[in-house]
């Protein structure tokens, strides 16, 4: 059970800053293709967004207390966040597609931990996230080629 509950932090945690991150290249991108990007990262950050408060409910359920500062969101998250340097639009996407595979692989790690503290519906929920997150990979990978 512990495992899944740092496990489920960790995942929040990197969400959170996934959230924000996409939320700033939508303000900060710049470019010939502007309005698909935007656009692509409106999509992007509110779906993360959508994620943040099951997330933390899930360690509610387990009768966790939820980290909800910035500073334990900093420790836990497992991607950089984006500072006052402002990246071309390509190096953007590729950010988000590097910071996307290492959600996918928390979440991956947060099924199998799911899965050994006998917690399928937790393990069932994070799948959903993995599935959603799987067809960004492809979208992310598909614009950078
Ligand atoms: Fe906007």
């Amino acid at each position: 059970m512990e495992q899944l509950i740092q496990q489920l932090k960790v995942i929040l945690g990197t969400n959170f800053a996934l959230y924000l991150k996409s939320h700033n290249y939508h303000w900060n991108i710049e470019g010939p293709n502007f309005p698909q990007y935007h656009d692509f990262l409106n999509d992007f950050y509110n779906a993360v967004w959508l994620q943040t408060d099951d997330i933390a409910e899930k360690l509610r359920q387990l009768d966790v207390y939820v980290p909800g500062s910035m500073e334990r969101f900093l420790e836990l998250a497992d991607i950089q966040e984006a500072v006052d340097v402002i990246p071309s639009a390509i190096s953007m996407m590729q950010n988000l597609k590097a910071d996307n595979d290492r959600y996918i692989i928390h979440l991956r790690a947060g099924i199998v931990a799911a899965d050994q503290a006998s917690e399928p519906a937790i393990g069932n929920f994070l799948q959903d996230l993995l599935g959603a997150h799987q067809k960004k990979a492809w979208m992310l990978r598909s614009i950078v080629k």
